[in-house]
């Protein structure tokens, strides 16, 4: 498939959108400095926190997952069996628990990813979301694939 441009200049703090890229869900979210604050309190609680064993382009970090920290492009499809996860950026979120720092919730067998996609530990699914390769064409614009 030919690769997308999306631009992500209206993603607000905090917000996703999501895109298409060869017939896949593409979550593209805008992280606070809040939100990537908490992704170092996650590191013990995912299960694969430097991503060694998840499927990612070798240009972004195991932790971020992002060439720009902010903004965090993952394909919106659950490691375990397909379905596409739930964004629960809220802290404390009231159907997540008191304890919920935000990230995404798999309705169909409940698994749980933080703010970067990082699946947590013990759930269904095995591995991180998958990182798509994507660059920036400008501030404003990224090409994914
Ligand atoms: Fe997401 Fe099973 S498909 S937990």
């Amino acid at each position: 498939g030919a690769p997308v441009k999306v631009n992500v200049s209206k993603i607000e703090p905090g917000q996703q959108i999501v895109a298409e890229w060869r017939g896949q869900p593409i979550f593209i979210s805008r992280r606070t400095p809040e939100a990537l604050a908490l992704l170092d309190e996650m590191d013990s609680v995912v299960a694969d926190p430097n991503s060694e064993s998840s499927d990612q382009p070798e240009y972004v970090d195991g932790k971020t997952r992002a060439i720009k920290p902010e903004l965090l492009v993952v394909l919106g499809i659950c490691t375990h069996l397909g379905c596409s996860p739930l964004f629960k950026p809220e802290v404390g979120a009231a159907d997540m628990g008191a304890d919920w720092k935000g990230g995404y919730f798999c309705p169909c067998h409940g698994s749980f990813y933080d703010m970067s996609g990082r699946v947590f530990k013990g759930m269904p699914a095995p591995l991180n979301l998958p990182v798509p390769p994507h660059t920036y064409e400008s501030d404003d614009v990224i090409i994914i694939g």
